[in-house]
Formats: structure tokens, sequence, C-alpha cells
């Protein structure tokens, strides 16, 4: 099963990954735990380029091929192996970032993804877990951790671009994505997600 983990920055995705992974290792499943962009060490060198801040401006359109061979390296090293191998796969977001940041945030066509995903990505999430926050709550979470990336010092405007990137997706696929309110306590969080996680296998 391949679940991947969405929302804007700050909604707390990486504990609640890093508590379903836990969860599952102590009821023996195997899982692989990876992230997007990264997993591989190709594709972790592509990330710190598409992290870092540079003088010079990045387009939007080398932001999103960098995305997809990023991408492409870590399905075929991590993802499908991982499928083959009959392995649970958690993955910190996948191609709905691609749809909310570079389609909704960035303004791409999103002919250009269409032609991406057609082209380079052969297996989509079975259940996609979208969680949901106003972005200022989780702007602020950000700040407070470390110092800003090249995503986190965008405008709160191009968050709530992304935001509705993700409502879009949870509106059109609603049996695909699932979406959980970030604002609950840690624990209900983690209940929910759970929760939608035993409907495609027993944990
Ligand atoms: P994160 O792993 O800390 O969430 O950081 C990854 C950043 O990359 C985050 O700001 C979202 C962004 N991103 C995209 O813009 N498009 C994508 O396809 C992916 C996977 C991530």
């Amino acid at each position: 099963m391949f679940i991947s983990f969405e929302g804007t920055e700050g909604v707390g995705k990486s504990t609640l990954i890093q508590r379903i992974y836990d969860t599952l290792l102590e009821k023996n499943n195997a899982v692989t735990l990876t992230r997007e962009p990264g997993g591989t060490a190709i594709a972790e060198r592509i990330r710190a380029l598409l992290l870092e801040v540079h003088e010079e401006q990045m387009c939007s359109d080398t932001e999103l091929l960098l995305m997809y061979a990023a991408r492409s390296q870590h399905l075929a090293q991590v993802i499908l192996p991982a499928l083959n191998a009959n392995q649970i796969v958690l993955c910190d977001r996948f191609t709905d970032a691609s749809f909310a940041y570079q389609v909704m945030g960035r303004g791409l066509a999103s002919e250009k993804l269409q032609i991406l995903n057609q082209s380079f990505v052969s297996r989509m999430p079975d259940l996609t877990l979208w969680l949901d926050a106003p972005v200022e709550i989780g702007m602020a979470r950000a700040k407070a951790r470390s110092e800003l990336d090249r995503f986190e010092q965008e405008k709160i405007s191009f968050f709530n671009k992304v935001r509705s990137g993700y409502q879009y997706l949870y509106e059109t696929q609603p049996e695909r994505v699932k979406k959980i309110d970030a604002t609950q306590p840690p624990e209900d969080v983690l209940s929910q997600a759970l929760a939608y996680i035993q409907k495609h296998i027993t944990v």
C-alpha cells in the first residue's frame, strides 16, 4: 500500500508520519518511510537545490522539472521496489504537492503537470492524507522551528493558493484524498489517520 501525506508548511506532517511509522512497525508491518523531494542520495541533492535560497531566481518551470527529476529517481529506486516487496510505503508529499505548489501556487499550466504525470508517474498513492490548517497557524510554527527555506519564504497569499489546490484535489478525488483537521490535538490527528489507513489494511 502506498500512502502519501500532504499539507502546507508547519501542519505537523513529519510528526504524524513518524508516529504512524512507529505504530505500523510495532504491529510487525514492513514499512518504508520516505519523502519528496528526496528519498535517495541523488534526489536529496536535487532537494537541496530546490530548497536553498539562490541569488538567481529559480524559474517555475525549472522548479517543476527538478521536482520530477527527483520523483523519477525516487520512484525507481525506492517506491516501486518497496511496493513490489509488499511493503507499506509512507511518503511525505508526492504528485499532489506539484499540483498544489507549482500549478496553483506558481500558476503553471496544469497541462504541463499532466504530461509529466503521464510520462513519469506509473504509480499513484492508494491513499492521501491531507493535513489541513489555516496557513497563518502553520507558518507561525514553521518560523519558530528553523531558518526558512526557499518555499517557506513565500507570502501567505502563495500558501493560500497552495491550500486551495489541496482543497480542489480533495473535492475532485474524495475516494483517494482524505482531509484531516490539523488544528486538533495530535492524538486526534493520529487516530483519524490510523482509521483511514485501517480501511485499507489491517494494522
Ligand atoms: P518539506 O519536505 O519540508 O515539506 O519541504 C518540501 C518543500 O517542497 C515544500 O515547501 C513543498 C515543496 N514541494 C513542491 O513545491 N512541489 C512538490 O512536488 C514537492 C514534493 C514539494
